[in-house]
């Protein structure tokens, strides 16, 4: 009996041993439940979070018709004509938009900031319109304002034109600086990043050889020419196969200047309006020089009839915007002989001097017999 009892207690005792032993198991593993997922909750937002802060969560967005709404990625392709509106989350929002939006003083563009939002319009864009578009938080402490760039969001838009292949540029003649220790960009932008471009030298005529290394081309920027040297000086365009048309479409043309670090003597370049004359005639001789804006050019003159006849010699500069904020120096000297006699055939020598150094350039003027 006794031996029975002790068993019955026994197992009572391993039973009740056991339903703890499983309480506090289930306890357990309930706890442990409940602070895994609360980790997990703690963790998984921070990436997530982190994740997004890195690719951008983009706080751009652009309005389609009725209420929908599309981030756009990188780039954008768009039929211009079509007002375009974009939004930006943010009670102080600043943007940038390109340029020539702003050179303009364009009144197509509005942008408005509401209350959790800013609104960027631009009707009937074209093709000029075409570029980045980018917004980003304002942060202000009071009256100072920054930027918060972590929050920029951009997306590139092309308003793709079928007879506007290139992206147009406010001048038709762009000068571009060769620097030996930064890369050069030659801005032929397309309207369409299908169309196929590629880049021709004028003097002698070749088309480049546009690799990848040594050049590339992107549709946002242009050539790309990493390490500037002397060779590459000279005027080139970019011609632009398109798709739906059999004649290509040529760019605005570049002159590209090497320019020495630091800046050198001026570059300079001579022209005569007519390198063979007649007796009578009336003739001019441009002394050109291109340079820094802030860079002043003095002009000298050595000719056949110097010192025995009169001439008029005018010197003027101005400056050229060539957008983008950048600005070019044209230096010139005019000299107009009128009436022409034997005494004015022959060389013509325009001496150009600046802070670093001088430059001579020459022309001959023949006599028509
Ligand atoms: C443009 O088209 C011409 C003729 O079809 C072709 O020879 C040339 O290689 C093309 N250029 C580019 C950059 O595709
Ligand atoms: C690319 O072009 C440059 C100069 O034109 C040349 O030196 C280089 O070897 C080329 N690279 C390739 C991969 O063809
Ligand atoms: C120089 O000559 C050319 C051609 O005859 C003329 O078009 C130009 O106006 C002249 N320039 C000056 C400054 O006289
Ligand atoms: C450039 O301008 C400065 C100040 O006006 C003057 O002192 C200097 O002589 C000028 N240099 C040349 C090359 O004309």
């Amino acid at each position: 009996m006794k031996l029975w009892l002790f068993f019955t207690l026994a197992l009572l005792w391993l039973e009740v041993q056991n339903g703890m032993c499983q309480q506090v198991k289930r306890k357990k593993e309930a706890g442990e439940n409940r602070i895994r997922p609360g980790r997990k909750r703690v963790r998984y937002p921070k990436v997530k979070e982190k994740e997004v802060g890195s690719k951008g969560q983009s706080i751009l967005t652009q309005v389609l018709d009725k209420g929908h709404f599309l981030r756009p990625g990188e780039s954008l392709s768009l039929s211009p004509g079509k007002t375009l509106e974009l939004r930006c989350k943010g009670t102080n929002i600043g943007w940038a938009y390109p340029s020539y939006l702003d050179t303009f003083n364009d009144n197509r563009l509005s942008i408005k900031q509401h209350e959790r939002y800013s609104q960027l319009i631009l009707t009937t864009p074209s093709a000029a319109d075409t570029g980045e578009y980018s917004c980003w938080v304002v942060l202000c402490d009071g009256e100072e304002c920054s930027k918060d760039g972590d929050s920029t969001s951009s997306t590139y838009i092309y308003f793709t034109d079928k007879d506007e292949l290139f992206v147009l540029s406010a001048i038709h003649f762009e000068i571009i600086f060769l620097r030996p220790d930064k890369p050069a960009t030659i801005p032929c932008r397309v309207t369409n990043p299908k169309i196929k471009v590629s880049l021709h030298r004028e003097v002698p005529a070749e088309e480049i050889d546009v690799n990848g290394t040594q050049i590339s081309y992107s549709p946002t920027k242009g050539f790309i020419i990493q390490n500037p040297s002397p060779e590459h000086k000279g005027a080139y365009y970019c011609k632009a196969n398109s798709t739906t048309k059999t004649t290509p479409q040529i760019s605005t043309k570049y002159q590209l200047l090497y320019v020495e670090v630091p800046s050198g003597p001026p570059f300079a370049t001579i022209k005569a309006s007519s390198d063979v004359v007649s007796g009578g005639d009336i003739f001019n001789v441009t002394c050109t020089v291109l340079g820094e804006p802030e860079m002043n050019v003095s002009f000298s003159w050595r000719y056949p009839g110097l010192g025995q006849r009169p001439v008029i010699i005018h010197d003027s500069w101005r400056l050229i915007n060539r957008g983008m904020g950048h600005t070019t120096r044209i230096s010139q000297s005019v000299m107009i002989v009128d009436d022409v006699e034997t005494i004015d055939y022959g060389k013509y020598i325009c001496t150009t001097k600046n802070k670093y150094g001088e430059t001579l350039v020459a022309t001959t003027v023949k006599s028509h017999e």
